[in-house]
């Protein structure tokens, strides 16, 4: 398939980072309406570089257009791409109103068209993993979801100087504009809606906490950077997400159900590994103890955070394997790339786009469908928007719950088979009963 990119700034690198991994994508050009920015990433990828947005969407070659622009672009350009007859794929946050959201939903339907958008982890090794756990019902019926993220109180770490791979500087004041909310909630609220389904009703509070952070003037100067949320699942799961910069690193995914828990540190590293905890008398009564809970060797001797479960090693639609030259990660720039790609992940933004391609190529529903990205958005906005006072959203908008593809469903064991009980656990448990009797 090929694709023509309007918008060439910070995030566009993170894609270039892992595009070569997808055979299924051809970049066919890019266009921005900074064109110092355009000529720079033209030169530095070697890309075609068009002199304006119409005449890359014109290029009757073009199949999906990528919209990577910012957020206050992504409406005007995602309608003109689909008046000139293209599918597209948005970087989120989709729009910043719902009757936009819906037109545009609404305009690719009427013509044929696909519309997707970002985030796409939930296609990550970490979601489907955790996905295909729960489906196997290895944690037994989910009751509660966490999730987490406080992205570092990023004002302490000089982000004025922060740069992408070919010189884009990281938009700080227009993240700051934007806020915390409207950038990263979606990356939780993806993974969680595809696996829970729909909510019913959305209870949220959101809060400006650092108006402190930069002495660089703010339009507005009151965007919430703290937002905390409670789902409430057509499906009887209850979610609690939070989002702020004010905090330390903390994206923990927690899915816990009636007889165990899966966990995973980060969303953000696709292949970030996953936790199960079957819950027993011993992992839950050795937790109460101080030194368990400050000692992982303790904690891993009774259980406490369960055993590392095998990740879904299924290749995402629309991949390749990427087999490097013989010697080639041997090199110090291969070697100390993996040592920083272990330590801080990485994202595989383009799967996606390889994901719509292929969709679209084999004549199957794609993920995310539109009305799961009309959900995403009412959620975004009703979260982003509500405030000290705090609000209680009925949702307006639905969608149909997508199936694991059938990648997943193939490569993936059994995740039952991992939520046996150890035997301490066996051993110990009529023993702990006694022990309560104070
Ligand atoms: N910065 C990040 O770390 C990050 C991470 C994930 C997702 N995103 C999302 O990616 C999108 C872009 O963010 P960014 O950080 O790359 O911003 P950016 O400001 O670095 O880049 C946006 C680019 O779009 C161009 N542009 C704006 N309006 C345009 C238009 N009408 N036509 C053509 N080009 C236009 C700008 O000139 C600029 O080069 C946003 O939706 C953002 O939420 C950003």
């Amino acid at each position: 398939m090929r694709i023509g990119i309007i918008g060439c700034g910070y995030v566009f690198d993170h894609y270039m980072a892992t595009m070569y991994r997808h055979a299924s994508l051809q970049i066919a050009g890019i266009a921005d309406v900074d064109a110092a920015r355009l000529a720079r990433v033209a030169q530095f990828y070697a890309l075609k570089a068009y002199p304006d947005v119409d005449s890359l969407l014109a290029d009757d070659t073009i199949d999906i257009i990528a919209n990577f622009t910012s957020i206050e672009a992504h409406y005007a350009v995602t309608k003109a791409a689909l008046l000139a007859g293209k599918h597209v794929y948005s970087e989120k946050p989709f729009v910043t109103d719902m009757g936009q959201a819906r037109e545009l939903a609404d305009l690719a339907q009427s013509r044929g068209l696909r519309l997707s958008c970002a985030p796409s982890n939930a296609l990550s090794a970490t979601s489907q993993t955790m996905w295909k756990a729960v489906a196997d019902g290895a944690v037994g019926d989910v009751r509660i979801v966490y999730a987490e993220f406080d992205d570092n109180p990023i004002y302490l770490m000089a982000p004025e100087g922060w740069r992408s791979r070919s010189g884009a500087p990281w938009p700080y004041l227009h993240e700051y504009e934007m806020g915390c909310t409207w950038e990263h909630v979606g990356y939780h609220l993806t993974w969680m809606c595809a696996m829970f389904g729909p909510v019913r009703q959305v209870t949220a509070f959101s809060k400006q906490t650092l108006p402190d952070k930069t002495d660089q003037p703010l339009h507005p100067s009151d965007t919430p950077d703290f937002s905390v949320a409670c789902l409430d699942f057509h499906s009887g799961v209850v979610g609690r997400v939070t989002c702020s910069i004010a905090a330390p690193y903390d994206h923990r995914m927690r899915v816990i159900g009636n007889t165990g828990m899966l966990h995973a540190d980060t969303y953000r590293h696709y292949e970030c590994p996953v936790y199960l905890e079957p819950f027993g008398k011993l992992s839950m009564n050795a937790r109460k103890a101080r030194s368990v809970r400050t000692n992982s060797l303790l904690q891993g001797l009774f259980g406490v955070g369960g055993r590392r479960i095998p990740l879904v090693r299924a290749l995402p639609p629309g991949s390749s394997q990427h087999t490097p030259r013989p010697g080639a990660q041997w090199t110090p720039k291969a070697l100390l790339n993996r040592f920083k790609r272990r330590q801080l992940g990485q994202q595989d933004k383009a799967i996606g786009l390889a994901e719509l391609a292929d969709a679209i190529r084999t004549d199957r529903p794609h993920f995310p469908a539109a009305d799961f990205t009309l959900h995403l958005t009412e959620l975004t906005l009703a979260i982003q928007g509500a405030g000290a006072g705090g609000v209680c959203h009925a949702m307006q908008t639905s969608f149909a719950p997508p199936t694991l593809p059938i990648q997943t469903m193939q490569a993936a064991p059994d995740y039952r088979r991992y939520a046996n009980l150890g035997w301490m656990e066996r051993i110990s448990a009529r023993f702990l009963d006694r022990m309560h009797k104070h």
